[in-house]
């Protein structure tokens, strides 16, 4: 018979011993106040500053965002009462589907809990259900495109990182008639590098594929309306299914698609993760659907992003600082090994007030653990260079004891 209070307390102490368990840090952002938040560390609270949100644009703390919730909130309460199908819709659904739609210049958008089951719901759903389906994924794929492909039991080809000659070798391998899904990201959320866009869609027109891309890191951030790099390429027309997250750049929670108005009907009607699941509450659905108006106009912000992230670029390049190679928004600073990787987050946290996470395995490779420094319009360059000057620090400090990939 199995022990099995030994066998969860030994696979979590060999996660502890290789430097992979993860410890949250209990932290609250102070509405009005981002980047600032306060550290909840036993007795102590703590004034920190955070460099790892997701909350590109500050879209969390957007007053007209709040004003929609508090106003949805007293006219329908808390939660939605339902599935999609049971109740659970409501006018703001709607009401934010079309403009996602819109968005993303295309016939029809479906909103998910989030873009983790958004990504689950599409991808096991289309390659489940298309006869013979191959699926092709980039192999630095999300573990949520991973997960639907994997629940859809398609058979699957895994192509190197951004390669389109490696996709190319693998689509050949398939007769033309077969149905195929090519699945992959715009922006790459742990290297923030960008795939060849272009070239896969016209990879997938030659082979007869559609086009699953994921732009959970772009939406909000790129595009003259924030549509994404498909929008900034002017190529939303060309891309089958679009997905994205309303948690990140959007600054709340949520996920969905936009594509025809088949393909969207077809998830619709059968994507068991959509199907059986209380809806979004109607609050952050029109939460959502102000966040997403507010950036397709006011086009002002994304330039302001840029700006910090070109001086933090420059700033990490004077002090030598190697970040892999970012071409957006998103700076991983490599430190090569899980143990000294969280330790060079804790001493950030602990002496100089700087919150970046580290980042080990498994959401990157062993050997490639890195803090994942992530600057929105809200980071000032007085913040900036207190940013690099600690991270200096911390580099002085542990090169006595080892060195590291810099
Ligand atoms: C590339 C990518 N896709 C999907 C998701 C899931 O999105 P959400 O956080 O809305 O569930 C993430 C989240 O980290 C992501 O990085």
């Amino acid at each position: 018979v199995i022990a099995y209070k030994n066998f969860f307390e030994n696979a979590l102490s060999s996660l502890k011993e290789e430097g992979k368990y993860r410890y949250f840090n209990k932290i609250v952002r102070e509405r009005g106040n981002f980047p600032y938040a306060i550290h909840y560390k036993g007795d102590q609270k703590n004034q920190i500053t955070v460099w790892c949100s997701n909350d590109y644009l500050n879209m969390g703390e957007n007053p007209s965002v709040i004003q929609a919730m508090i106003q949805a909130i007293e006219q329908a309460g808390t939660g939605a009462g339902g599935t999609r199908n049971i109740s659970g819709s409501t006018y703001y659904h709607d009401l934010l589907e079309r403009e996602l739609a819109d968005l993303h210049n295309k016939e029809a958008a479906l909103v998910f809990t989030s873009g983790y089951v958004a990504n689950e719901a599409a991808l096991s759903t289309l390659a489940g259900k298309l006869p013979g389906c191959v699926v092709f994924s980039d192999e630095k794929n999300h573990a949520s495109m991973i997960q639907g492909i994997r629940f859809s039991k398609a058979e699957k080809r895994i192509f190197r990182h951004n390669d389109s000659q490696h996709l190319e070798m693998l689509l050949k391998q398939f007769p033309k008639e077969q149905p195929k899904i090519i699945a992959f990201e715009s922006v790459y959320s742990m290297d923030g590098d960008k795939a060849p866009l272009k070239r896969f869609i016209e990879l997938a027109k030659e082979y007869n594929a559609l086009t699953y891309l994921d732009e959970v890191h772009a939406v909000g951030l790129y595009g003259e309306q924030g549509g994404g790099i498909a929008q900034k390429l002017g190529l939303e027309k060309e891309v089958d299914i679009i997905q994205g997250t309303l948690g990140k750049a959007f600054g709340i929670i949520g996920g969905y698609i936009a594509a025809s108005s088949a393909i969207v009907d077809f998830v619709r009607s059968f994507a068991s993760s959509f199907i059986f699941t209380t809806a979004l509450p109607p609050a952050i659905v029109a939460g959502a659907l102000e966040s997403v108006r507010y950036l397709r106009s006011h086009k002002g912000i994304r330039p302001v992003l840029q700006e910090r992230v070109s001086y933090i670029k420059q700033k990490l390049d004077e002090a030598n600082f190697f970040y892999f190679n970012s071409i957006t928004h998103i700076i991983p600073l490599l430190i090569g090994e899980a143990h000294l990787c969280k330790a060079f987050s804790d001493r950030l946290l602990n002496v100089h007030h700087i919150y970046s996470q580290a980042i080990n395995y498994p959401t990157v490779p062993v050997g490639t653990e890195r803090l994942r420094i992530t600057p929105t319009p809200a980071h000032t360059p007085e913040m900036i260079d207190h940013l690099v000057e600690a991270l200096k620090e911390v580099r002085e400090f542990f090169t006595e004891k080892r060195s590291y990939g810099t």
